[in-house]
Order: C-alpha cells, then structure tokens, then sequence
C-alpha cells in the first residue's frame, strides 16, 4: 500500500518506519528542513533505541522516503497518517493547530488523486476532533478517520511492531478497509470503533496510566507515615491479575510530552461538555505533590538548600528516553537550585544544558556528579545506576545522604556503604521480603 505519513516526531518516524519494514511504501513529509535533511543523510533526530536500524533498512529497502512537502508525500497515497503534535495550550486545552496545518496542506495539495485519500489522525486529539475535521474538509476528497497511537518512547520500535491493539475509528466502510489492511499483517487485534470512541481510546488508556501511578504514589505516602514499605505492598497487591503489577512504581510521578498534556486535555474536555473530571484533577495534583516532596525530603536531610550542592542523576522523564520535555526530574532540580543549592547532573541520553535548569553542571559520568555533593538524587532509573560503585560515590561526596527517587536501589546495599538512604514510600528495616514460589525451598 502506498502511506503519506505526515509529521516526523517519535510518532510519525516510527509508524512510517514500521510500516515500511511491513512492506508498505511510506513517503513521510515533516515542514523542519533540518529533520528532513538529516533523514535523508540516513540519520535521525531523535533518541530512540533501534530506531536508526529500523529506518536505515526500510529506506535502504527503498521503502521509505522523506520529504518537506505535504503535497509531494500524498500524490499516489491510499492513505495519509497524520502524526503532528498537539501540545497544551495555556488553558490546558489541547492546541490543535499542527493538526489543521496538516489537514490544510493535505486539502491544498495540487495534482491529481485516486479517488478520496483516507486520512487518519494518530495524534492525541481530544473527543469530537475527527467529526468537526470530517465537517471542515470532508469536501476536499479526504475520507477523515481516527487511528490513535500507543507507542512508549523507548520502546517505541517494539510498540510499533508488536501493538497490543490497533485501535480504528471510522464510520466509513471504505476507510475501515483501507486501514483493516495496512495493519493486518501485524496480527494483532483491531478494534473497530467510533471515531469519538477511537479518540477516547487514547485518553481512557494514558489516563487511566496517570491515575494508577498517582494511586500508587499516594499509597506510598501512606506507607511513610504507617511504617511499611510500598515496593512489597505494590508487588503483592498487584499480582492479582485484575490489578497487575505495570505502573505502580511509586517515585516523583510521571512526566514527559504525553500523560501530563493528555490529562489537562481531559480534564479541559470534560469541562466543555459540563463532566467535572474529579478523579482526574486530583490524579494531576498528587502528581505536582510528589514533586514537592522530593524537595522537600532532600532539604530536611541537608537542613536547608541554601549554599548546598545536589548531585543529580538522571533528567529525562524515564529511562530508555532522551526527552527531558516535562520531566519531573528537571522540575525538582530548578526548584532546589531556586532554593539556593547548586545542582550537578549526570544523564546518559543527556550531553548539554537542559532548559529549565540551564545553570545546573552537566556531567559525563554518575562519579564527576557526585564529586564533593552533599546529597545524591537519583531521579531517572537508568540501569547503570544501579551498578555503580557505591565504595568510590561516597570516597567522592561530602555528604551522606542518597534520596532514591524512583526506588530502584536495593536501600540494604547503599546504607551498608554508611549512606543514609530515603526512598519514595520505603521503610526502613524490619521484616526481609520474601516472595516464595511453590517448589522454592
Ligand atoms: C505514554 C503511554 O504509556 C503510551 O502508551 C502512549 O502512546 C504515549 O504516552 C503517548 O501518548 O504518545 P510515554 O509518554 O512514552 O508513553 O511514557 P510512559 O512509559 O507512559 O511513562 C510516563 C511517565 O510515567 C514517566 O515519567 C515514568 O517515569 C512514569 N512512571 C511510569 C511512573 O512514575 N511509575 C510507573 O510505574 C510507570
């Protein structure tokens, strides 16, 4: 089949580029020159774990191709994926104009067509987007339909290839089959739906995500104040299976372009249509709280920040990421450097000064960030932190005090080094956990 993808981000490169690795013919189309021509070099502007390999055998396959003109990539198109950003707006709204701007260029496209071009929105957009964008350009031979997108930053690839679902929302047979096809060979299910429904897809599942990490998170601050520990509490409650056991990792909360925007998005939908959205609201604000209280951990130990120096490890939004777009890490190191500490940080994505803590010391390893900190953050769950040499991170600091922002240290390993170690709803000593299978002796 022949695929217009529009909109080169995470979303855009990795759908187009698994579709050329399925055998599609995919011509992607982004306005920025300057990504377009590095895509044509055959490199890519984004971290994103075997994404390179990915586009470099599609396009060495001659299956995929890359443009900066809209028009170009939709002539002898069946389908066009529109794949463009919706930020929030300051309302909280979410700002469609990206969206439109691809929608007006597909509509404007000179040249001839086959037929109507099914047109499908990947991006997250809000209830009601699909119909009032079917209403605006229907006329212009554009078959409009929602097909929302799942994919994880870093693991996009895997996303991509292996979905859990494919999730299709048209009210039009011929745009059903069209979009039927190009995902069939996946072999995954497809869920034909609604377009409202298909956009309300998306926002039910990065919500309903939102919500169990701010449940959990809350728990953990229950399990501060009682004395139990939330890791033990999280890994036996979830494995019932109608709870499971993924995103109940309590920490600083969630960040990065996706769960925060999509929920002030909701909450700013459920307004328009008069449904206040409680739940929601509070999801958002136990996660500003959990935050706050990173700071505020990391100031009790040092009795205040001022003058402080802070060790920072990690600044992206989550391991496997090199987004430090809304990241709670970078929010909890601008406010202990306006609380008067220094900040020096080490990521492994991360290479130069990250907006919002512009004045903070980059490092390039986790030892130099440590070197004379009075406290260490770990805030990202990168894997080599936790195989780090604890023996040489306390010869290097001043202090003794390791906040673990995201309980990925074993809190045993760092107090025998004679740190003193707090997590995120951990307790300190008491019962071993034991998580005995049958048959185990
Ligand atoms: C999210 C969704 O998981 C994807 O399904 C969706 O397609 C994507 O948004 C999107 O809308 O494009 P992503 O933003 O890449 O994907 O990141 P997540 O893996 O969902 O993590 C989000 C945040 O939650 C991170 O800051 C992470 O550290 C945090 N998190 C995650 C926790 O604090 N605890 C957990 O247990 C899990």
């Amino acid at each position: 089949m022949n695929v217009a993808v529009i909109g080169c981000g995470y979303v855009g490169l990795t759908t187009g580029a698994a579709l050329a690795w399925m055998g599609h013919r995919v011509y992607c189309a982004d306005r920025d020159p300057s990504v377009v021509g590095l895509l044509n070099d055959g490199k890519i502007h984004l971290y994103e774990p075997d994404l390179d390999r990915l586009v470099s055998s599609a396009a060495g396959a001659g299956r995929l191709r890359f443009t900066t003109s809209t028009a170009e990539a939709i002539v002898g198109a069946e389908v066009a994926l529109v794949c463009a950003g919706t930020p929030s707006s300051p309302d909280g709204s979410a700002d469609l104009s990206q969206v439109k701007d691809a929608y007006e260029c597909i509509a404007r496209a000179p040249g001839p067509r086959r037929g109507a071009l099914v047109v499908a929105t990947k991006s997250t957009v809000p209830p009601g987007t699909c119909s009032s964008l079917a209403a605006r350009y229907g006329s212009y031979g554009m078959r409009i339909c929602s097909n929302p997108e799942f994919l994880r930053e870093g693991t996009a690839v895997r996303d991509a290839l292996h979905p859990d679902r494919v999730v299709i929302g048209s009210d039009d047979p011929v745009s059903t089959q069209v979009l039927c096809e190009l995902y069939m060979s996946l072999g995954r299910p497809l869920f034909v739906v609604s377009p409202i429904e298909a956009e309300l897809i998306k926002y039910a599942a990065n919500s309903f995500l939102a919500a169990r990490i701010s449940f959990i998170n809350e728990f953990a601050e229950l399990c501060e104040a009682v004395g139990a520990d939330v890791t033990r509490v999280a890994a036996a409650a979830g494995a019932d299976p109608r709870i499971g056991a993924s995103f109940m990792q309590a920490g600083i909360g969630f960040g990065g372009p996706c769960l925060p925007k999509d929920l002030k998005a909701l909450v700013s939908a459920g307004r328009d249509h008069g449904v206040a959205m409680d739940i929601l609201e509070q999801v958002e604000r136990r996660n500003s709280r959990q935050r706050a209280r990173a700071v505020e951990r990391i100031a009790r130990a040092l009795g205040g920040l001022e003058g402080r120096i802070v060790a920072v490890w990690g600044v992206t939004f989550k391991p496997g990421a090199g987004d430090t777009r809304e990241s709670p890490p970078v929010d909890v190191a601008r406010v202990i450097m306006e609380s008067g500490a220094s900040v020096r940080f080490y990521d492994p994505a991360v290479e130069t000064p990250v907006p919002g803590i512009e004045g903070a010391v980059c490092c390039d390893s986790p030892y130099e960030a440590v070197r004379g900190a009075h406290a260490l953050a770990l805030l990202t769950e990168w894997d080599e932190f936790r195989w780090v040499d604890w023996g040489l991170v306390r010869r290097l600091m001043e202090g003794d005090f390791v906040f673990d922002g995201r309980n990925a240290l074993s809190p045993a390993v760092v107090r025998a080094m004679g740190f003193e170690y707090a997590g995120v709803g951990r307790r300190t000593g008491g019962t071993e956990f034991r998580h005995v299978h049958p048959g185990t002796p």
